[in-house]
């Protein structure tokens, strides 16, 4: 492998840290937040690993300044965080929480004190419980909750803020949250995927417009999950099942706000998502976002299979495949990470790729007041290798965010799984940087 430095990356490569605010803050009930679908998801029993909640996290709410400064400490410039709407909207419309508000202003103005740019993501996925109750992301009014939501972060925020995420990983939000059920809220049924899919990517795009109205000189993007897919053989019926996959879980969310519509030819399925659609929302789906925000956790095998209804497919675990994987069961693919990078290098319509997460989950055991996770040093230095290869081959990928500053609260696995580059002692909440995070630091300030 390769020795890289930062100057490899050029100058003005980003260099960023990536967290969301229900993973971290904690504080749940304090200063007036309203519920979010994740407060109730993790009260329900059966629902995360071990029984974890997210009440406390990481406490972030109170140790963001200790927090952001070590962010600071480890060499990073740009930092990502996201707004908790109902921290700002309690009842997800209506009457603003000042108090809110105000905790946000403190996070955006100890980051500019501590040399960090700040970059809101505006929903990573803890929606309003009184919207939940409403009918969610299922239900179109959607639109105008979360326009109105925009609207007041931005006039709050914008005057500080130039760096704006809109969504993250929606693919997540439509099939883990309201079609598996596996995320908030859970609900279980593939008549939910396409109306929430279509309201999703009417509010990347509102969101997008929005912003630029009230913030005129921000960089906009939105975050999208995606996976390179590898057909399981050359068989016809496997490399249709994995063109399928790939418009499921590449094209879905920027073909649409890119002017292209939503991928039908790859999946004809996605043809019925029209009875949702009113009449110039193709139009509205399109916005010119400055940046879009790539994280890319694992590569896929697809094969056909017809024990799956609708997609006829099903992805081949890693776990049989004898390749290297994560705690999470992940394989671990840089070529993968270079060949998707590639992949949305040929839409020449995005102006700029940034890596907006990446990272990886291992099992850390603390030694002597160490963590020596060795295993996720070498995975960021194997994923920095395949970024840089797609760059000095043309790809105009122009930062990376590693996912994520502390261990926390990783959804449906609660705390078993830790992603951090610094390690959280959850019973007494101390924060120890890892070797990886040392490494971090040390590539970045050398
Ligand atoms: C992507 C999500 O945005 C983030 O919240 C999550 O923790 C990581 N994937 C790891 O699963």
């Amino acid at each position: 492998m390769k020795t890289i430095t930062r100057e490899d990356f050029g100058e003005n490569f980003l260099w960023g840290v990536a967290t969301a605010a229900f993973q971290i803050e904690g504080a749940v009930d304090k200063d007036g937040r309203g519920a979010s679908i994740w407060d109730h998801f993790t009260a329900q029993k059966g629902k995360i690993k071990n029984g974890d909640h997210a009440r406390v996290a990481c406490d972030f709410y109170h140790l963001y300044e200790q927090d952001i400064a070590l962010a600071a400490s480890l060499g990073f410039r740009q930092f990502r965080f996201s707004i908790s709407w109902p921290r700002i909207l309690p009842e997800g419309r209506g009457a603003i929480n000042a108090a809110g508000v105000s905790f946000y202003n403190k996070v955006i103005d100890q980051c500019l004190a501590a040399g960090l740019e700040p970059w809101i993501t505006l929903y990573h996925w803890d929606l309003p419980q009184a919207l939940e109750m409403l009918g969610g992301w299922k239900n179109c009014e959607i639109i105008s909750w979360f326009s109105e939501y925009v609207k007041v972060c931005a006039n709050a925020f914008g005057d500080r803020v130039k760096h704006w995420i809109v969504l993250n990983e929606p693919m997540a939000v439509a099939g883990l949250g309201y079609t598996t059920g596996l995320h908030a809220p859970g609900r279980k049924s593939i008549r939910n995927f396409l109306p929430v899919v279509h309201h999703l990517a009417m509010c990347q795009a509102e969101g997008g417009r929005i912003l630029r109205q009230h913030v005129p000189d921000a960089r906009i993007g939105t975050a999208l999950s995606c996976s390179y897919v590898y057909p399981h053989t050359a068989s016809p019926r496997d490399v249709r099942a994995a063109r399928r996959a790939n418009a499921l879980m590449n094209r879905l969310f920027i073909e649409p706000a890119l002017g292209l519509g939503y991928p039908i030819d790859g999946f004809s399925f996605l043809a019925n998502i029209k009875r949702y659609m009113q009449p110039g929302d193709t139009e509205k789906l399109r916005f010119d976002f400055d940046f879009i925000g790539l994280q890319n956790y694992f590569s896929v095998e697809i094969r056909h299979s017809y024990l799956a209804p609708v997609t006829w497919l099903k992805e081949v675990p890693a776990r049989l495949r004898n390749v290297p994987v994560t705690a999470m069961g992940w394989e671990i693919s840089p070529e993968g990470m270079y060949r998707i990078i590639n992949q949305f290098s040929q839409y020449k319509a995005i102006p700029e790729l940034i890596i907006s997460e990446s990272g990886a989950a291992f099992h850390d055991i603390p030694e002597n007041g160490r963590i020596p996770d060795t295993e996720r040093k070498e995975y960021f230095v194997q994923y920095l290798n395949a970024v840089l290869r797609a760059k000095n081959e043309g790809a105009r990928v122009g930062g990376y965010f590693a996912w994520t500053l502390l261990d926390n609260f990783e959804w449906a696995e609660g705390y078993s799984a830790r992603f951090g580059l610094v390690y959280v002692d959850f019973d007494t909440q101390q924060r120890t940087v890892k070797d990886s995070g040392k490494w971090f630091r040390s590539f970045l300030t050398r």
